[in-house]
């Protein structure tokens, strides 16, 4: 069906509350997926939509550009993709072919990895059950755990003698001692005690130490945290710190073209109203973050212990990967249309708040039109957007969502809606 209306007007030429920068950052984003549209015109033909459409060849291009960046300053470096991210089989497998291990944090994920045939893999997260305990000490030569606490050790020890194995573990710090984040790890002011406790255990070899600050636009968390490790570990025995080999920095690396959001306020505003209040926050480059945490490791680490350097990044590696494909479904009004997919296919309500550009793959154009792009759940918050890049929109377009592959797929919720499928281009398919 086509109808005669073209409402949803044109918005350039007007002033944008951000910087011209920003502004060709997104053009450039959106004509490098308008270059390849047939390709995802003809991924909607053969599988249908919704689809997560991901690129195993970014996925590498990703995930060794990250280990470059740390290994031309840190020499003992090794990267875990942290799979809670994007837990998708076929992501996991490029990972440990880019040479990456594997972070996981329940016994769901660590049998995924051991699926993908990883062989370095990290444990981490709080509350880990006997039965995620034993799969670890199951796979004593391919697991580190990082404990969360003094109980777990002791579980873990249990475990371990149980299986007649000895587990390599760390300790997983609490970098905020207040508030929600408290319930990670062990204080910074226990760490002593936990190598003391640790020294006498007989299945369980405690090697590492481990902290975690996310969303990070600048690498000032984990510099700041760096320096209150560096004081502790200086006060502490150098025979409790002999069996330390590997220090993990976690991830939370924020990728570099910033975040891009919707401001607050405008929820509930017109959709000319939200195409002119977005905004991004900046984030520092990767070779940004890996020059600052070399030097703060130089500076606070090495000289109390010459660690290998263990890092858990996955919005930076995984979010360019994926990307979202819908249909129209319905056009309500100039300014309102209805797709074929909810936003249960990411689990949450991602772009009340979060800007991304929708490209209309049907009808392309670098200009960006005012319309809300609605999902079809029977809820009000089901937004994919507040504008889309194109000439126009109909039922029957097809929409996409770039850079999507962070935080979606794995969140995806059965709710109302079907799943998107996943459909792989470019690499070996
Ligand atoms: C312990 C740990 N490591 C790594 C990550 C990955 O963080 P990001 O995807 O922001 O790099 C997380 C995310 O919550 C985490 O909790």
């Amino acid at each position: 069906m086509a109808m005669k209306s073209r409402g949803c007007q044109p918005a350039s030429g007007r002033s944008h509350p951000f910087s011209s920068n920003w502004q060709k950052d997104i053009h450039d984003l959106v004509l490098s997926f308008l270059d390849r549209a047939g390709i995802f015109r003809q991924a909607a033909a053969d599988f249908g939509t919704p689809l997560y459409i991901y690129e195993p060849d970014v996925m590498e291009e990703r995930a060794r550009a990250f280990m470059g960046a740390f290994r031309s300053h840190i020499r003992d470096f090794e990267a875990f993709f942290a799979m809670k991210c994007n837990n998708h089989p076929d992501v996991a497998a490029t990972a440990v072919q880019a040479g990456l291990g594997l972070d996981v944090s329940s016994g769901l994920e660590l049998q995924r990895a051991l699926g993908a045939g990883c062989e370095h893999i990290l444990f981490s997260g709080p509350g880990k059950t006997e039965g995620e305990l034993e799969l670890a000490a199951a796979n004593a030569g391919k697991v580190t755990v990082l404990l969360d606490s003094f109980g777990e050790l002791e579980r873990l020890e249990k475990a371990a003698s149980g299986a007649g194995t000895t587990v390599g573990a760390g300790i997983r710090l609490t970098t905020v001692e207040q508030g929600l984040w408290r319930k990670f790890g062990i204080p910074l002011s226990s760490l002593a005690d936990f190598l003391a406790a640790s020294a006498g255990k007989k299945a369980v070899r405690v090697q590492g130490i481990q902290f975690h600050t996310s969303w990070n636009m600048t690498p000032q968390a984990q510099v700041d945290f760096l320096a209150r490790l560096g004081g502790e570990i200086g006060s502490i025995d150098s025979s409790l710190l002999a069996t330390l080999r590997f220090l993990d920095i976690g991830g939370g690396y924020w990728p570099e073209g910033g975040e891009w959001l919707l401001e607050e306020g405008y929820e509930y505003g017109s959709a000319l109203t939200r195409l002119r209040a977005r905004q991004r926050v900046p984030a520092a480059a990767i070779e940004d973050f890996a020059r600052e945490i070399a030097r703060a490791l130089v500076e606070h680490i090495f000289p109390h212990a010459p660690l290998r350097i263990y890092a858990e990044p996955g919005r930076w590696i995984a979010d360019r990967t994926m990307h979202i494909l819908l249909t129209v479904v319905d056009r309500k009004a100039d300014d309102l249309v209805v797709t074929d997919a909810g936003t249960n296919i990411l689990g949450w309500e991602r772009y009340e708040k979060d800007y991304v550009p929708v490209i209309n793959m049907s009808r392309p154009s670098l200009d960006e039109r005012p319309c809300m792009i609605a999902g079809s759940l029977c809820t009000p918050h089901d937004i994919w957007g507040w504008s889309y890049f194109g000439e126009d929109i109909q039922p029957g377009d097809i929409l996409l969502l770039p850079n999507q592959g962070a935080y979606t797929w794995s969140l995806r919720q059965e709710f109302i809606k079907p799943l998107a499928k996943v459909v792989k281009i470019g690499g070996d398919v």
